[in-house]
């Protein structure tokens, strides 16, 4: 079993999640640790588990069996469907979240998330003439509405162009470089490759390979140009 509980500091650890969902396991006996400034990508085919492990570390569901640490700081949370009203503008939206969340500062917040996500010219805009980009770096300013040392994403980019993508990721890799620790899920390979220092794999619930994406390929074999097929052999070998 891969275990990816660890002893250097942490900002997040988990260990031995389990989740059913009737008679399935979502998730069987994951493990999972992230240091400041780590970006984590988990990436797996659709059905492995990806939602529902960054939705338990992130406190919205409980698992069946295991642990989350966070030391007892806010886990900052992105979901891939944004809860955002769309006849709302920008700052509104905030000003919505920051008074759920309990802040008394709610202005203070509202401006500081304006000036993180650089939507400030975009405040008085209706989020639903915002375009995909702007739309989730407004999702990803209400994760960050607590100053969460941990932010989970979950598919960031899954609906944005490819300029789009860029400047998303620009943003979260900004993040990083501040010391958020960052965990995303993805089934896009090329963004854990590009973008995570650790990648972790699930198939069918479990975690089967940890390590750096250089380690990846290695494992995967193939080259990056046919990862893919690479990937899907890979997960095969190992019967999923
Ligand atoms: N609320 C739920 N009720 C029943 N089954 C669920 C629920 N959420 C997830 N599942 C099941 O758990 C498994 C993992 O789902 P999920 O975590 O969404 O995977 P991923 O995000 O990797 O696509 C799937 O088989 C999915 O159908
Ligand atoms: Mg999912």
């Amino acid at each position: 079993m891969i275990d990816e509980g660890r002893s250097r500091p942490t900002v997040l650890e988990a260990h031995g999640l389990v989740k059913w969902f009737g008679p399935r396991a979502a998730l069987d006996g994951v493990s999972i640790a992230a240091a400041p400034g780590e970006r984590v990508a988990v990436i797996g085919p659709n059905g492995a588990g990806k939602t529902t492990l960054l939705s338990i570390l992130a406190g919205i569901q409980r698992p069946d069996a295991g642990n989350v640490e966070t030391g007892g700081q806010r886990v900052g949370w992105v979901p891939q469907q944004a809860a955002l009203y769309g006849k709302l503008t920008v700052a509104e939206n905030l000003r919505l979240f920051a008074r759920l969340e309990g802040r008394d500062d709610v202005e203070q917040v509202v401006e500081r998330m304006l000036d993180q996500a650089a939507l400030g010219d975009r405040r008085d805009d209706p989020v639903a003439e915002l375009s995909g980009g702007n739309r989730q770096r407004v999702n990803i300013a209400i994760g960050l509405l607590a100053e969460p040392r941990v932010l989970l994403l979950d598919e960031p980019s899954a609906s944005l162009d490819p300029r789009q993508r860029e400047r998303l990721w620009e943003f979260i890799l900004a993040l990083a470089e501040r010391g958020t620790a960052v965990v995303y899920a993805t089934h896009d390979l090329s963004e854990a490759d590009r973008h995570a220092n650790r990648v972790l794999v699930l198939a069918d619930a479990e975690l089967v390979f940890a390590g750096t994406p250089a380690e990846l390929e290695q494992a995967v074999g193939g080259g990056l140009r046919d990862f893919e097929t690479s990937f899907v052999s890979f997960l095969g070998q190992l019967g999923h």
